[in-house]
């Protein structure tokens, strides 16, 4: 283990705070015990090289000789977790854990690392290689931060000087001045009382927006209030009759509702006037569609959030919550978008099977159309998925897939360039299953075949599609 004697120490605070969370070697935490009483000899020993530090073996403190850092965290540290972990574990997200300071995330380096290095953290989703969507770098980690991040890691977290090194901007939730924002009639605190969900619910509430007119969704964000008990918000449209039982009167407190159908969607059903404008989770950011385009939202529609709040251990039990969405409209649009549920129901995931691929097309489409974004679905048992279009005999166009599906972090991946598909291609969509004993999320031991359902414990294949014709 290396500690670093020049810039990582410059206060009594840092040994204060860093030793008791580190392993510290004894022969170190004698280094650390020293540097503090004498600041001005730790100090005198710095070089004066770019970003460097003279770094002492702690191991061989004997016959150490100084061996040169190259990475700070300034350089090395900050822009990685700013970059990748920073929209869930910036202290106010749901994250374990805030990794804004040098301090704690020297403290945490190795379980970050090990989380980063396992393909834990950050949470799965679409390969921007497949095609590329709003904020893909920030949440697909590159070999070449991954290593900037390990080789500080190994270096043993040397703080050094900051180098003017640029900012990596939190990434930007909200919309300016929408025309509505959609809330629960009051805040909610939630119970987390479910014992087949320990430590998460999923709570809907149906708002009325009492919009003059119909109008077109143009741009939207989240407006998030106790944000570490957000996990993901799901907005839907849906004409007020349709609303479920539970939400018919628009109660305050909205109602208990993991299933689609007990959040008010027909999933196979969407182009009936019912329908997803979105799923959102940390790090999708705000979002604005192209010139031109936007989601219908009638006047006679009601919007049902469902927040999937998680207990982060942040915010005190009985914390209430007054989450919300916000919109930006526009009276009439040149091409009104529409969302498409790509994917189908007759699929049965044999019990035991790790890795179960479901897959199927529709086409040849009979008109042509341009796919904006999509959003993949599954339940807890998913893995992964890939959403393609073949035209002819040429080489498919990779839509979306991923290797590592999450139902903790189910997002819409608003692309950067639309895909377009010409009339007489098709869509293929496959969906993969981890059916076996050993996967964490498995409801039934010992595993049971599992069917199309709306239930968490039964499977879904879908990806919605936001597409224009
Ligand atoms: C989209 C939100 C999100 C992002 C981005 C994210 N995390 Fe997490 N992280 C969570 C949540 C939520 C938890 C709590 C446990 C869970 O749900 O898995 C967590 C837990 C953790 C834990 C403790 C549990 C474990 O698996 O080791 C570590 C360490 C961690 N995250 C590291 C990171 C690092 C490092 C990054 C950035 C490279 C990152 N996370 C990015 C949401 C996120």
């Amino acid at each position: 283990m290396h500690v670093t004697r020049v810039g990582s120490l410059p206060n009594a605070l840092d040994a204060a705070i860093v030793p008791p969370m580190k392993k510290l070697h004894g022969a170190v935490a004698l280094l650390v015990a020293s540097c503090t009483g004498f600041l001005v000899a730790c100090g005198s020993t710095s070089t004066s090289g770019a970003g460097t530090s003279v770094v002492v073996d702690a191991g061989s403190a004997a016959d150490a000789a100084p061996t040169i850092t190259t990475t700070s965290w300034y350089a090395n540290g900050k822009p990685f977790v700013d970059r990748y972990c920073r929209s869930c574990h910036g202290g106010a997200g749901p994250g374990t854990g805030d990794f804004t300071s040098y301090e704690n995330v020297s403290a945490l380096a190795q379980p970050i690392l090990a989380a980063v290095t396992s393909g834990r953290m950050p949470p799965g989703a679409s390969d921007p290689k497949c095609r590329d969507y709003a904020n893909s770098d920030r949440r697909f980690v590159s070999d070449a931060d991954r290593e900037s991040f390990a080789k500080w890691v190994a270096e043993g977290t040397p703080k050094g000087e900051p180098k003017g090194e640029a900012e990596v901007p939190p990434i930007d939730e909200t919309i300016a001045s929408p025309d509505l924002v959609v809330k629960a009639a009051a805040a909610y605190a939630p119970t987390f009382s479910n014992p087949n969900e320990p430590g998460n619910e999923y709570r809907c509430f149906a708002i009325k927006p009492g919009l003059t007119g119909n109008k077109f969704i143009t741009s939207m964000g989240p407006v998030l209030d106790k944000k570490s008990m957000i996990h993901h918000i799901v907005a839907y449209r849906i004409a007020e009759p349709n609303l479920p039982a539970a939400g018919k009167n628009f109660p305050a407190e909205g109602w208990s509702c993991i299933d689609m159908v007990n959040a008010g969607i027909n999933p196979s059903n969407p182009f009936q006037g019912d329908g997803m404008i979105v799923a959102w989770a940390p790090g999708t950011g705000a979002f604005k569609f192209p010139e031109g385009t936007g989601l219908s939202l009638k006047s006679t529609d009601a919007v049902v959030l469902q927040i999937h709040y998680f207990q982060s251990g942040k915010e005190p039990a009985g914390t209430k919550d007054h989450t919300g969405f916000a919109f930006k409209f526009a009276d009439s649009v040149q091409t009104p978008l529409l969302i498409a549920p790509v994917g189908k129901t007759n699929f049965r995931i044999p019990a035991g099977d790790a890795s179960y691929s479901y897959s199927g097309s529709f086409g040849p489409l009979p008109v042509s159309l341009k796919i904006y974004g999509t959003m993949p679905h599954m339940h807890v048992l998913g893995t992964g998925y890939e959403l393609s279009v073949t035209n002819g005999s040429n080489p498919s166009t990779c839509v979306a897939k991923s290797d590592h599906y999450e139902f903790g972090n189910q997002v819409t991946y608003f692309f950067k360039e639309p895909v377009q598909v010409p009339a007489g291609a098709k869509v293929d969509f496959r969906c993969t299953w981890d059916n076996s004993a050993a996967n964490p999320n498995q409801f039934n031991s010992p595993p049971v075949d599992v069917s199309y359902g709306e239930r968490t414990d039964q499977e879904m294949c879908y990806a919605f599609t936001i597409l224009a014709l």
